[in-house]
């Protein structure tokens, strides 16, 4: 074990965070944060860490997802049980397809702090800071609403507990039994790809009919009555990770008590910065958003870092390049990786690179642009001989109006109807189920290919 302390982060430059400017009132919290109870155990951040080695062999598959930012306005028990719903039945659709099991890892329970593009925001000429997510400041545009407060993490510490709760009863309380496979359809009725769901849950159903008849009794089955669902978030306010960071004692190495994976954004990963010396000293597995300005040698540089032991399932690179961009990063990317001898898991982000504004003023993604990616994705994996391993989307159960496209074609126009984020544009239930069937069918003709190679 290295001399690696929680606090030293703080000796190194940082990018992204708040100035909180009540020097008492900050340490007040940390301290209150600090006797508070971890979130979650280290046994499970280690189990999650053995999926996510399965992954990276090919031998399961990860779906991510979940809000772009939570918000405390929006907590309620129903949008969880939704969003919750919708990751079930895309497991459901991509289990189909991969023939391997789905390992389901929600944006949810923590992702309260937000990166921006830029420190301040003007509107009609009045400038103030960024709004950061709820857990740094207020959406509302007042002066007094976008000062950093501390107390805020205390709330969200709160609507995390609650939460997880709610996700632990949801996964392990009868609700995720695979025999409810039909009844986790939303009200999106007459949706082809509700209809395209039924169908395989018609089908699931006649093969635990036919197991239960053969003799092997579905109903008391563990593994079909619950599921594993973890949380995770992006590990931007330090202070907050910091103060939740323990010493878990079976091993004796350190853990982030605030989520199963904790990731690093594209904008604060740099080698040397207070992000990654943070996450390179715990153990729970971390992912790392590889956007269009990462070379070789930023990425070579942050496997060591954050990975010097070539650990399996311990690093996630999450590639999110924009659709039609992706041939053009992942490659040399991949190349590295394989210079290096590493072991990561990749994953496809297919949100950030493709957020525009709309010709009606929204900020939007294009359904299209989100399916391209991945299947750029896809593409250069199958070129290369490397996994794809998984997907990570902003996405959400309830029926907002964000993303344009899909079956239900959501237009610019349409965007103002139900346009609820805090922050980036979310897939809906619709087009999340949709998109995880493209995905199934991109799975599916892998599979068969290998299946035909081994065969050949
Ligand atoms: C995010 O995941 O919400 C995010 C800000 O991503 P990135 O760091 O890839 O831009
Ligand atoms: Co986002």
């Amino acid at each position: 074990m290295t001399d690696w302390k929680k606090s030293d982060w703080r000796n190194k430059p940082r990018v992204q965070m708040p100035e909180y400017t009540d020097a008492a009132a900050l340490t007040a919290v940390e301290g209150k944060l600090s006797s508070y109870p971890p979130l979650v155990f280290a046994g499970e951040a280690r189990r999650l860490r053995d999926e996510l080695a399965a992954v990276s062999k090919g031998e399961a598959f990860l779906l991510q997802g979940g809000d772009c930012a939570e918000s405390f306005g929006a907590f309620q028990a129903d949008p969880i049980r939704d969003t919750f719903k919708v990751m079930l039945q895309m497991a459901m659709v991509l289990t189909y397809g991969a023939k391997v099991p789905v390992v389901k890892v929600g944006r949810m329970a923590g992702q309260f702090a937000k990166p921006r593009s830029a420190p301040t925001e003007t509107i009609d000429g009045v400038e103030l800071p960024s709004y950061r997510g709820d857990i740094i400041n207020d959406l509302d545009f007042t002066p007094e609403a976008r000062i950093p407060n501390p107390e805020k993490m205390l709330q969200a510490y709160t609507q995390a507990a609650g939460t997880l709760n709610l996700l632990r009863a949801f996964s392990t309380g009868g609700y995720a039994d695979v025999h409810q496979v039909h009844g986790w359809t939303l009200g999106f009725t007459g949706a082809p790809e509700a209809e395209k769901y039924r169908a395989m849950a018609e089908q699931i159903s006649d093969a635990l009919d036919f197991m239960n008849a053969a003799g092997l009794t579905t109903e008391t089955n563990h593994e079909l009555q619950t599921v594993d669902f973890y949380t995770s978030h992006e590990a931007l306010l330090l202070e907050y990770e910091e103060a939740l960071t323990r010493i878990d004692s079976t091993s004796g190495k350190w853990l982030a008590g605030s989520g199963h994976m904790l990731w690093i954004g594209d904008r604060t990963r740099q080698p040397d910065g207070a992000h990654v010396e943070f996450c390179s000293g715990v153990q729970n597995p971390i992912g790392l958003k590889c956007g269009p300005t990462m070379t070789s040698g930023h990425l070579k540089a942050l496997m060591a870092k954050l990975n010097p032991e070539n650990e399996a399932g311990r690093l996630t690179l999450i590639a999110r390049f924009g659709a039609g961009s992706v041939g053009e990063h992942l490659p040399r990317l991949v190349k590295a990786v394989e210079e290096e001898g590493a072991n990561v898991t990749w994953v496809c982000d297919p949100m950030h690179g493709n957020t525009i504004k709309s010709s009606t003023g929204y900020k939007t993604r294009p359904f299209d642009s989100v399916l391209r990616e991945v299947k750029e994705f896809f593409a250069v994996h199958n070129a290369e001989g490397t996994i794809p391993g998984g997907v990570h989307f902003e996405m959400t159960g309830t029926d907002v109006t964000e993303c344009t496209g899909g079956v239900r074609a959501v237009t610019d126009e349409d965007l103002s109807d139900r346009y609820h984020t805090a922050c980036d544009p979310r897939l809906n239930a619709s087009q999340s189920l949709e998109l995880a069937f493209l995905v199934s069918e991109e799975l599916s003709a892998r599979r068969t290919k290998v299946l035909a190679a081994q065969s050949a």
